[in-house]
């Protein structure tokens, strides 16, 4: 049986803020990445656009002969996940396994509220999918979710400008309509795979005793667990430590931006999808 390495898929830099830390907690694992550069943001784009999109990203991650791909942006994992899970993957070969951010973000998020009231910060796609809500009340049936979607801020930080002062004001203006919806939120999660690159900036404007929580190492923990549980998975995952990285536009590019989110200097191949 030939090993394979973990897929691990974006709409363009964000979830390279994932991989950063599932490569801190699970380091010998070979990893492949792969930004749609090209086609993002998927954030505003429509529930059938983004399924098609992640479906096809997905079926190269399955042709480069990897097992496990994780969805590391939201967007995909709300409005693609299930579908590919569902409909494509019986099709596609019932030993591969497709998983998301959502989930394990959910299933721990109302652990850190004491007022049981949260703030859902994520793209348009995600905030109008209900994901969020709908899956933190499968956990916490008690919890009040709250949601903002922050259009401005993938843009603003695929374009190199989230130090700009047209940064700080779309990111209060977000924040404060997010907190103009209760006076109870105490813990904030940043849904979606980009918005850590921002997070001293949000920061400037939290109102103290505010907890803000990234995905990241919350990611990386359930995966470690999960192939902790599922050995046969992990046991066709090949083991050298190795990084490799594609996007769907300019390499070049990709390369410029991406130590900003994965914390290191990348090098990167282009494909055509
Ligand atoms: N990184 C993606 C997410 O987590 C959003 C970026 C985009 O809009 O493409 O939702």
């Amino acid at each position: 049986m030939k090993k394979t390495a973990i897929g691990v898929f974006d709409s363009g830099y964000g979830g390279l803020t994932i991989l950063k830390e599932i490569v801190k907690q699970l380091p010998d694992y070979d990893y492949i990445y792969l930004g749609d550069n090209a086609r993002a943001p998927y954030g505003p784009r429509s529930f059938d656009t983004v399924y098609q999109y992640t479906l096809q990203c997905v079926e190269w991650f399955f042709e480069q002969g990897c097992e496990l791909v994780i969805l590391a942006c939201n967007t995909a994992s709300a409005k693609a996940l299930r579908n590919i899970q569902q409909k494509d993957l019986p099709k596609l070969g019932t030993n591969k396994r497709v998983l998301g951010v959502i989930r394990p973000s959910t299933e721990i998020i109302g652990n850190f509220s004491k007022t049981g009231s949260i703030g859902i910060l994520g793209t348009i796609g995600t905030v109008l999918s209900e994901s969020y809500p709908i899956e933190i009340h499968h956990f916490f049936p008690e919890i009040k979710v709250f949601q903002q979607a922050c259009p401005m801020w993938v843009p603003l930080i695929e374009n190199g400008a989230f130090n700009s002062p047209g940064a700080d004001y779309f990111i209060k203006q977000y924040l404060d309509e997010l907190l103009a919806q209760s006076a109870e939120i105490d813990t904030i999660l940043l849904a979606c795979t980009h918005y850590p690159i921002l997070i001293d900036k949000i920061k400037q404007y939290l109102p103290v005793g505010i907890e803000l929580v990234s995905q990241g190492a919350i990611v990386a923990k359930s995966l470690a667990q999960y192939l902790d549980n599922h050995q046969d998975i992990s046991q066709m995952i090949s083991k050298t430590g190795s990084l490799h990285f594609f996007t769907t536009d300019s390499a070049a590019d990709f390369d410029n931006h991406a130590s900003l989110f994965f914390g290191k200097e990348v090098k990167s191949e282009h494909i055509f999808l």
